[in-house]
């Protein structure tokens, strides 16, 4: 653990005086290395969990009530720990009343407690913290309860509080990979079977670099239905000529072809992206496994084209991060990570290349936008557990 334990302990102890913490639950934040934007098409992604993670110091009470604080702004709520209620104004603390909400609804229902949050991954920073956020709820909540639970349960039932208490339609990457990670691999998940495959990450002598623009284009939120709406008019005009195809998992890029005079264009283009991520997701599966980070480098270069061009979720921030980085000798490639509009871009690097990159973002990236970007190294660590204190 990257964290200090004691720390966080005494922080603890300085907002809730009165309870004696138990358990510390960390749940990490994810990169996705490849395969984006297709985790609700029935594709395959490969992310990875973030040596960075979000922290829960856990207390029991016997109150009834449940006091959630962040350390982010220092705020807190607090709600009947058997009655969550309906979502509120307060954006962050909804994830966690949807998470205990979703787990009184199969029969969990919190205790009493106090959790203590403190995240070392930025809250809306574009690695999934809110994934993160709901997952460590959760782990904390069956802790508190003395209960256990399949951790694919666990994470459908985290996508479930983002759906409906942050309405936010997203797939099950996140949660997945929060709750399944493992220390040293990413996790090759087929989205469509939720067969899961952990491939050691084994790229020889290279780093992951993270490189946060710091910034989050509204727009994001409402084009990613948008994008979902676009794919499924694509996949209906194919199924007018094929009627047995479940998802564009199953249209080869010809179909798509074939298909195309009778797409609107933009639906097309949306289309191609999905098809053409899903086959150099699995390739990257494959390569992978063969330990090649050159070919590794090359098809995420290809995912941050189609993501810009086809899909259209980048923006000026991440394309300028990965121009810049794939112009630098010893990257082997970059790209956009996670919905886009914003957020993180990551890169595969040699690890002699990587202190050329960080000045290279500090002469000719930081001097051109608003915010400085923020860039560090991340590896492949485990999923969400509890750790007795
Ligand atoms: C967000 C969603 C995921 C996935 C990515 C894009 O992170 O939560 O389910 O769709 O965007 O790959």
């Amino acid at each position: 653990m990257t964290v200090n334990t004691a720390e966080l302990v005494q922080r603890f102890s300085k907002v809730f005086p009165d309870a004696s913490p138990t358990l510390l639950v960390r749940a990490p934040g994810r990169v996705n290395l490849i395969g984006e934007h297709v985790d609700y098409a029935d594709g395959f992604v490969l992310p990875i969990a973030m040596s960075q993670a979000l922290y829960v110091v856990v207390a029991p009470t016997n109150d009834g009530t449940l006091v959630v604080h962040t350390t982010a702004g220092d705020q807190a709520i607090r709600f009947p720990a058997a009655d969550p209620g309906p979502p509120d104004v307060v954006k962050w603390g909804n994830y966690v009343r949807g998470t205990v909400e979703m787990l009184r609804r199969e029969g969990i229902t919190c205790k009493g407690g106090r959790l203590f949050i403190h995240s070392e991954v930025p809250l809306g920073g574009g690695v999934s913290s809110s994934a993160a956020l709901e997952v460590g709820t959760a782990k904390a909540i069956l802790a508190l309860t003395g209960r256990t639970m399949d951790p694919v349960k666990t994470a459908l039932l985290a996508r479930q509080a983002e759906h409906q208490y942050a309405q936010s339609p997203c797939g099950i990457m996140d949660q997945f990979i929060c709750a399944l990670g493992k220390e040293g691999h990413a996790l090759l998940l087929d989205c469509r079977s939720r067969a899961i495959e952990h491939l050691p990450m084994a790229l020889g002598d290279t780093v992951l670099m993270v490189m946060n623009t710091q910034v989050k284009h509204e727009v994001g939120a409402s084009q990613y239905p948008v994008r979902q709406k676009q794919i499924a008019e694509g996949l209906a005009v194919l199924k007018a000529a094929k009627p047995a195809l479940a998802s564009l998992r199953d249209v080869t890029p010809e179909q798509l072809e074939a298909g195309r005079a009778k797409m609107d264009p933009v639906v097309y283009r949306r289309c191609r992206h999905i098809v053409s991520e899903i086959q150099r997701t699995a390739h990257a599966g494959e390569v992978l496994r063969a330990n090649d980070a050159p070919a590794f480098g090359r098809l995420m270069i290809a995912s941050h084209v189609s993501l810009r061009d086809d899909y259209e979720v980048s923006c000026e921030e991440l394309d300028a991060l990965v121009d810049l980085a794939t112009g630098i000798p010893g990257v082997y490639g970059a790209r956009m990570t996670g919905a886009g509009f914003g957020g993180c871009a990551i890169a595969l690097v040699a690890r002699e290349a990587e202190e050329r990159l960080q000045a290279a973002i500090r002469q000719r990236y930081d001097s051109r936008f608003k915010n400085p970007a923020i860039v560090y190294t991340t590896t492949a660590s485990n999923g969400a557990a509890v750790h007795p204190l």
